[in-house]
């Protein structure tokens, strides 16, 4: 009864997508089960580029059911426009499934999100502005609305006035921004009623039986290990579980059955938005790995922070998923450095840590302590077998999979769909 998880071990674009993609037509059914619309994932299928959002990467590959589990915040509007937007390009969404379950993201979620980061000005967490954090809020303080609610137009609205009550009083009192009439949040959820009711069930029950008919199921999570409510750099932070506990939660499908722990690691490091990034680059090297990595944001356009790989962190993220494989991107951004430094433990005050410490204070007054390998002026794009690539590059990857807790699985050395180096494969069969 295989599943398999990807999930991102650093801070999120680590090519969590791309990854997807490769696992292709292995798989029946792709779960995205956390986040919403904050995420973005490219996909490069020859000529064609696809950027997701609120839909899970393998939606692009025919046969595969998309599922949108109960852990996601839903923008349904959003939904609505990238099934459209994809059906336009040719790719079949018919077999879309959304959890009843799914917590819905209204107008108000992305007003206060835009408000609480203003009002937070220089502490501002610099987040996608999509409504993530204020629609997880109300579902963990109790007065979400859920996909199901808006079958039921009484409850509905008890539910949408219930929760525009308090909020109109902040948004009113506090922001000094005009109430929203809760009449104009229920008419735009029930605008979409009809066209969701066919994708809505119990997604639960649809991937145990999956399982149980022996069909392979992968989650594909947004987010990353040090974006996660829980493990991540709190509060900067998204605000749900991107980490391999998350799958369990936010899908409703028992722990035994995940058997293939798969974590998206960048042969250096990116980060979009505030908090701590001790190998973060100032100079000119990072400049450079923005512009070969292209590093800027799917979703939001922003230019990314950039630096070194970070060791401790995939180790870190090995040990929080259980990871099974890493799948090593962007090796091909690398190419053409002198030397590659990468960072083996941190420095706080003249001690030293070997593991991120536990400690936020200390964790943002982290120096990195590097070890330097000696880089490759090779193009390697066109390597497909371990063996094709320089000696320098082969060693950079087993250095990295000593130091990071598991093995490297697979290997990017390009955007492109075949720009890979498999070295062992990410599916049992
Ligand atoms: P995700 O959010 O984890 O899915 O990652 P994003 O799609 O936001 O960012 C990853 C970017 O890197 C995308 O533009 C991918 O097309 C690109 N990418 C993925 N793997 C590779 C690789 O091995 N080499 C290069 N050059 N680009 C890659
Ligand atoms: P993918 O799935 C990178 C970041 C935001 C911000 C913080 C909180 O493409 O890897 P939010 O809007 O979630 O409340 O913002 O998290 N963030 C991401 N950074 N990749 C993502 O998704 C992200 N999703 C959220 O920039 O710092
Ligand atoms: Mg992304």
């Amino acid at each position: 009864m295989p599943a398999l998880l990807i999930t991102g071990a650093q801070w999120g674009d680590e090519g969590k997508g791309r990854a997807t993609d490769l696992l292709g037509s292995r798989v029946d059914y792709v779960v995205k089960f956390n986040g919403g619309n904050n995420a973005g994932h490219t996909v490069v299928v020859g000529d064609e580029k696809y950027a997701l959002h609120l839909l899970p990467s393998g939606i692009l590959t025919p046969g595969v059911t998309p599922v949108i589990a109960n852990g996601v915040v839903v923008d349904l509007e959003v939904l609505l426009h990238e099934l459209e937007a994809l059906s336009a390009r040719g790719v079949d969404v018919s077999r879309l499934k959304i959890s009843a379950n799914a917590h819905v993201i209204t107008s108000y979620h992305r007003t206060l999100d835009k408000v609480t980061e203003r009002f937070l000005g220089k502490r501002q967490i610099g987040t996608t502005g999509r409504g993530i954090g204020p629609a997880y809020a109300d579902k963990i303080n109790r007065v979400g609305i859920r996909i199901q609610d808006i079958f039921d137009e009484n409850i509905l609205r008890q539910k949408v006035e219930a929760a525009l009550e308090f909020k109109n009083q902040v948004l009113v009192k506090i922001y000094n921004r005009r109430a929203i009439d809760p009449e104009e949040v229920i008419a735009d959820l029930l605008s979409y009623r009809e066209r969701i009711r066919p994708m809505v069930c119990d997604t639960g029950l649809l991937l145990h039986n999956a399982l149980k008919e022996g069909k392979t199921v992968l989650y594909e999570a947004g987010q990353a290990t040090m974006l996660d409510i829980d493990h991540g750099t709190y509060p900067f932070v998204t605000s749900s579980n991107a980490t391999s506990g998350g799958a369990i939660t936010g899908s409703g499908v028992a722990p035994q059955h995940l058997d293939r722990v798969i974590a998206v690691v960048k042969a250096y490091a990116t980060r979009v938005g505030s908090g701590p990034f001790p190998t973060e680059l100032f100079d000119e090297s990072g400049d450079y790995l923005r512009k070969q990595g292209f590093e800027f944001g799917t979703t939001t356009g922003r230019p990314r922070r950039c630096g070194w790989y970070d060791a401790p962190i995939a180790r870190y993220a090995a040990r929080i998923n259980g990871v099974t494989d890493f799948v090593l991107t962007k090796l091909d951004v690398l190419s053409g450095l002198e030397t590659i430094p990468v960072c083996v433990g941190y420095d706080v005050k003249g001690e030293r840590f070997d593991e991120v410490p536990v400690n936020q204070s200390d964790f943002h007054h982290a120096t990195p302590i590097y070890q330097e390998f000696p880089g490759w002026s090779e193009d390697i794009s066109n390597s497909r077998e371990f063996s094709d690539l320089p000696k320098n590059a082969q060693d950079y990857i087993l250095a990295l999979e000593e130091m990071s807790g598991a093995r490297i699985s697979a290997i990017g050395v390009g955007p492109e769909r075949e720009q890979v180096v498999v070295r062992h494969p990410l599916t049992d069969d």
